[in-house]
């Protein structure tokens, strides 16, 4: 089947309106946020307007209904990653997921098997959002492990050369992005995950950018955690997913403590309720897991692989434009191969700012910034460049407008 993207925009009511006087919504920061069909809206309305109840509380039937609709929308995330349904915890968003499970890490007692101290090692890459990277600063800073980290090519690679003396011995978490939110590089797992395993270590997989975009099956990557935000992947905000594999959740020690995810409390302690509850303190966000829910059912009618193949021939038609534009240089991978829809440029010396605004005035949304991945800003030798993200309900000719509206800013600085 091939994905018909103008009767998928007539499911996200936002493309009916109109943007900068009546002009057409081009709308190409999904990387940033999707836009959300109405099944998502009418999901997480529906729930205030017919089932709201704290879940797993109340003896009455919209507690039922609730909880029904909230352990059902886990295992709609389970199906769609490949996971079962224990092994799914809800957080408000990957940032959540990410600083859950280093702060999580830095709360291991001794003798614990995620305990860190001196002499043991962190990686990371120069790839990462600062969700991926922060918190596993911050944990290094706690415990007095090491950060080390695989560098980035010029070509916006990672560079595994040196894979055997980055991750060693001493490595005991290996956290890396699966697909860049600037460079839209998909990294290599399997050599990554390979070694990581060979010396004990686990793999933290920051799938923010490959779950709403590409099959993505938590055991056929044999990866051990995994985070990705519901907003990204046509759901609502404030809704995000940590998975980690049983066995891992039973030792990991929780984040956040108080109701719900406790077993028994006295005065003066506490045990904890199994995964995934340990890591749900709190009436949790249970109106955004219907919505999210509700997404992941719409991204699965519709197929993740059509998705992932209308994004490839949409990608490769707008790099072959945007390379064909004189002083436009992408930052990142210039050809398909393992790469997806974020594409990164800077246009000779037009601030991206100044790009920005002059395409928004024409209804174009793209990104402009360092996109949370400073290091790799600098590393690439750019201070900030200008983003294109595509998602499903983009067209060629939402292509062709940045194109026109690129070659337009050119004439107009120009002057
Ligand atoms: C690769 C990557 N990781 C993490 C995040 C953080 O996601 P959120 O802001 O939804 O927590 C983002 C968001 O842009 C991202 O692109």
């Amino acid at each position: 089947m091939t994905l018909d993207a103008l009767a998928i925009r007539k499911d996200f009511p936002i493309f009916q309106r109109t943007i900068r006087d009546g002009k057409r919504l081009v709308y190409l920061d999904s990387g940033a946020t999707s836009q959300k069909p109405e099944s998502v809206i009418s999901a997480e309305s529906d729930f205030y307007r017919l089932h709201n109840a704290a879940v797993h509380r109340g003896a009455h039937q919209l507690a039922e209904e609730a909880t029904d609709i909230y352990e059902g929308a886990r295992q709609i995330v389970a199906d769609f990653i490949g996971a079962q349904v224990d092994e799914v915890v809800f957080t408000k968003s990957a940032t959540e997921s990410l600083n859950l499970v280093a702060y999580a890490m830095g709360n291991a007692p001794v003798g614990n098997r995620f305990h860190l101290r001196a002499g043991d090692g962190i990686v990371v890459t120069e790839m990462e959002h600062h969700a991926n990277l922060i918190p596993w600063q911050q944990l290094a800073a706690r415990t007095g492990a090491s950060l080390s980290w695989f560098e980035v090519t010029p070509e916006g690679r990672l560079d595994l050369s040196q894979l055997d003396s980055i991750i060693n011995e001493s490595t005991k978490v290996v956290a890396l992005t699966h697909q860049s939110n600037v460079l839209g590089t998909i990294n290599p797992l399997d050599e990554i995950v390979k070694r990581a395993h060979e010396v004990g270590a686990v793999v933290v997989l920051d799938a923010c950018q490959s779950v709403p975009h590409m099959k993505v099956d938590v055991t056929a990557l044999d990866i051990d955690f995994m985070a990705f935000s519901g907003h990204k992947a046509v759901g609502p905000t404030g809704i995000g997913v940590f998975w980690g594999k049983a066995e891992l959740l039973a030792d990991l020690p929780p984040f956040l403590t108080g109701g719900s995810m406790i077993e028994t409390v006295t005065m003066t302690g506490a045990t904890w309720a199994p995964a995934p509850k340990k890591f749900e303190a709190g009436v949790p966000n249970m109106a955004q897991a219907a919505g999210l829910g509700a997404a992941l059912q719409y991204l699965s009618t519709i197929g993740i692989e059509n998705i992932h193949r209308h994004e490839v021939a949409l990608t490769t038609y707008l790099l072959e434009k945007l390379s064909a534009i004189d002083e436009l240089a992408i930052v990142g991978p210039k050809t398909m191969d393992a790469r997806g829809g974020s594409i990164s440029f800077t246009f000779g010396d037009i601030h991206p700012h100044d790009l920005g605004q002059f395409l928004d005035s024409q209804g174009i949304a793209v990104r402009t910034g360092h996109h949370c991945a400073w290091p790799l800003n600098r590393k690439m030798g750019v201070v900030a460049t200008t983003r294109a993200s595509l998602y499903l309900y983009n067209t060629e000719e939402d292509c062709d407008a940045l194109i026109s509206g690129i070659l337009d800013a050119q004439r107009y600085f120009a002057r």
